[in-house]
């Protein structure tokens, strides 16, 4: 038995921001921001909400998979900004969608979302548990965002992007994923302040904040390392590999992951040049979009791998 992809979906906020947009409001430009991470747009929330963005990416999948709300047993949203503290984003789902009997809880593992998640139902799969899954990664990272902090805020962009798997012969053949919390400072967000009466309440800024090239170093390193890994587990080698549908952080990471495997260029699709990066949402997204394009072929091996803060990261080998 093997969890397999069996349908994709996503969706984006109408609203693009382009860099010159920003540009207009923070002392930046198209030229620092395009040449040093590759980013030239990304979406924004308006109206619409991680839930919102969550439920129709979720209806695209079924669409997509075929498969009915009601044969779903499982839900899991990789989210690190969940419209709610409780109920979780994969409740508001399972509700609007009508999946009445699916079990439904979120992650967070930040950037590592989507993987942690399809892992998590990769195990359930694997118990015999539950045979048909959503699995999802949304974020509204635009409300965590300093937007006075030009080195940040014009790094990331909101979105949702799911998948609904099945136990079936083909699917992940290998897995690798890992955390190292020691590191977790280097990519932070603060949750609510305490209002209780006996904690002074202190003044820090519940934005996040990151030290990018700690986390450019660790990104390059760990991610290349975590790919020969499933590689090595599943008997395979790059070339053997159609895609490698990466975290869209920084077009400058994927560069340098692409040269440390020895792999072309060509066979990581990029989204983060429309997109930036929405975190756990940026794999499910890509994917969704390569898979809409057509360029998924049955029998295709195609490498799926997220990174960031916790600091974590996993990635999946996986037959289309
Ligand atoms: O999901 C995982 C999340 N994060 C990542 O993957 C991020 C990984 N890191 C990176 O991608 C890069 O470190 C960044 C793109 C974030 C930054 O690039 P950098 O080459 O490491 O730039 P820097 O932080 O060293 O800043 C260089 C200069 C600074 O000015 P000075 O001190 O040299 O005068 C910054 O103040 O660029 C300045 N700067 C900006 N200038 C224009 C920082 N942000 C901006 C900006 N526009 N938006």
């Amino acid at each position: 038995m093997r969890t397999r992809i069996i349908g994709t979906g996503s969706c984006l906020p109408e609203t693009v921001v382009t860099n010159d947009d920003l540009s207009k409001i923070m002392d930046t430009s198209d030229e620092w921001i395009s040449s040093r991470t590759g980013i030239r747009e990304r979406r924004l929330v308006k109206d619409e909400t991680t839930a919102s963005m969550s439920i129709e990416a979720a209806r695209r999948a079924l669409e997509d998979a075929k498969v009915s709300a009601q044969d779903i047993d499982l839900i899991i949203v990789g989210t690190i900004t969940g419209d709610y503290v409780t109920p979780s984003t994969a409740c508001e789902v399972q509700a609007a969608i009508g999946a009445d009997k699916a079990v439904a809880f979120d992650v967070n593992a930040a950037c590592s979302g989507f993987m942690f998640a399809l892992h998590t139902a990769d195990a359930y799969f694997k118990a015999g548990i539950y045979k048909t899954a959503l699995v999802l990664g949304a974020e509204t990272l635009s409300k965590i965002m300093d937007w006075n902090d030009r080195s940040t805020c014009v790094l990331f962009g909101d979105g949702a992007g799911a998948a609904v798997l099945r136990a079936e012969e083909t699917g992940i053949l290998a897995y690798d994923q890992g955390s190292d919390g020691a590191k977790g400072m280097v990519l932070a967000c603060k949750n609510r302040l305490n209002n209780n009466p006996l904690v002074q309440n202190p003044k820090d800024l519940q934005y996040t904040y990151m030290d990018g090239q700690e986390v450019y170093k660790f990104a390059v390193t760990t991610v290349p390392a975590s790919i020969n890994k499933v590689l090595n587990e599943a008997g395979l080698s790059v070339e053997d590999i159609d895609y490698f549908a990466l975290h869209q952080a920084n077009i400058r990471i994927i560069q340098s992951v692409a040269k440390r495997l020895k792999v072309s260029e060509d066979k990581f699709p990029i989204s983060l040049d429309h997109c930036g990066n929405i975190s756990a949402g940026s794999v499910p997204i890509l994917l969704d979009e390569i898979n809409k394009k057509g360029m998924l072929k049955p029998g295709m091996k195609i490498v799926l791998s997220g990174f960031g803060a916790g600091l974590t990261w996993g990635s999946a080998v996986i037959e289309w």
